[in-house]
């Protein structure tokens, strides 16, 4: 199938573009490099271009007979979004329904949405299975949500197939080592724990400690990006007209900050030095997600169904490139 992947040379849209090339699919990615890496994705494959320019988007799909949509290009973080939300709903919802308009021009009607498990804001029943009431608490679930809604009202009127894929908290690397994580500000707890552990950060500040879980930290649900990559894969393969696939996608099994810290710990063989601090506004005590919906329909299933393995990969990563991509 011709799929154009935006933001492919992001951290989960270039481990996706990666496993659609070896499952023999011919991939596009449009990306502004204002996040993605040009390393991280063949250079013959990537257009650069921002979402906003919609003739070029139009000649993009038209030229290269674009079949299908991936769409990962976004603005990823919580914080930002509280602070900045005119950039959240510029970049991810404005853009993102600019992107539907060119696809409905050109009569493309298969879409798969890169959600999110903030989707859900604080769930009331941990597992959180995709019957859970999707109430975000902050403008980055907004977009996201308002996206998800969109594209359930194109599927009845239009007849697009599309899948949502609400990602709980993606980790890990590529077992192949030239591809992984590196983002700038980098926010995420895996990454700075390893930071840490190497040196490069004085110490992992934990967000609290007196959550209402076992060891008082918080409980999230660890997937590798390889595995989320595959659920694209599948859910792409799938799609159906006038129907939405709509999935949690966690490996169903917390591990609080500290359990993390001890992974690492454990994984690089070094101490890693921590300072405990006060929560971070907005984080919910567990977000954890039933996967058995996706397991079900799709046939989904983990291939790092522990923590160590994911750690071990992310490890591999950042041991190679202490410096992240080359730029
Ligand atoms: N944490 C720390 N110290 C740090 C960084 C994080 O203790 O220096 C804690 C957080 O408080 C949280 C956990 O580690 O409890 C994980 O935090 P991350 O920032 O790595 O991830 P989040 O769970 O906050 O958010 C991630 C993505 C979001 C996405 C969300 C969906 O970053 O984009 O998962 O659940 F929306």
């Amino acid at each position: 199938m011709k799929i154009l992947v935006t933001g492919g040379a992001g951290y989960i849209g270039s481990h996706t573009v990666r496993l659609l090339l070896e499952r023999g699919h011919e991939v596009w990615v449009y990306d502004n490099l204002s996040t993605g890496h040009r390393a991280a994705v063949p250079a013959e494959i990537l257009l650069t271009g921002e979402l906003s320019e919609l003739h070029r988007l139009d000649h993009v799909l038209m030229e290269k007979r674009i079949a299908a949509v991936v769409h990962f290009a976004a603005s990823t973080y919580v914080g930002e979004s509280m602070t900045d939300p005119a950039r959240y709903y510029r970049n991810n919802l404005v853009n993102t329904l600019n992107l539907m308009e060119c696809l409905r021009r050109q009569g493309i009607g298969r879409f798969v949405f890169s959600s999110t498990a903030t989707t859900f804001g604080t769930p009331e029943r941990v597992p959180i299975t995709e019957d859970e009431p999707q109430r975000p608490i902050n403008p980055y679930g907004n977009t996201k949500l308002a996206v998800e809604r969109a594209l359930a009202d194109y599927a009845r009127a239009y007849g697009w197939g599309y899948a949502a894929l609400r990602y709980f908290n993606a980790a890990g690397a590529s077992p192949s080592g030239d591809i992984g994580e590196d983002h700038d500000p980098e926010t995420h707890l895996i990454p700075l724990v390893i930071w840490a552990a190497m040196g490069r950060r004085p110490h992992i500040e934990i967000f609290g400690t007196d959550y209402p879980t076992p060891d008082g930290t918080c409980i999230r649900d660890y997937i590798h990006v390889d595995d989320l990559a595959s659920a694209h894969i599948l859910a792409l393969e799938r799609l159906e007209p006038g129907k939405g696939l709509c999935y949690n996608l966690g490996i169903g099994r917390g591990y609080s900050v500290r359990e993390v810290i001890k992974a690492v710990e454990a994984v690089t063989g070094k101490p890693v030095p921590v300072k405990e601090g006060p929560r971070r506004p907005g984080d919910p005590a567990s977000l954890v997600a039933s996967c058995d919906k996706i397991q079900r329909e799709l046939g989904w299933k983990p291939k790092h169904a522990d923590l160590k393995s994911i750690v071990e990969t992310a490890w591999n990563w950042h041991r190679e490139h202490p410096k992240g991509f080359k730029k």
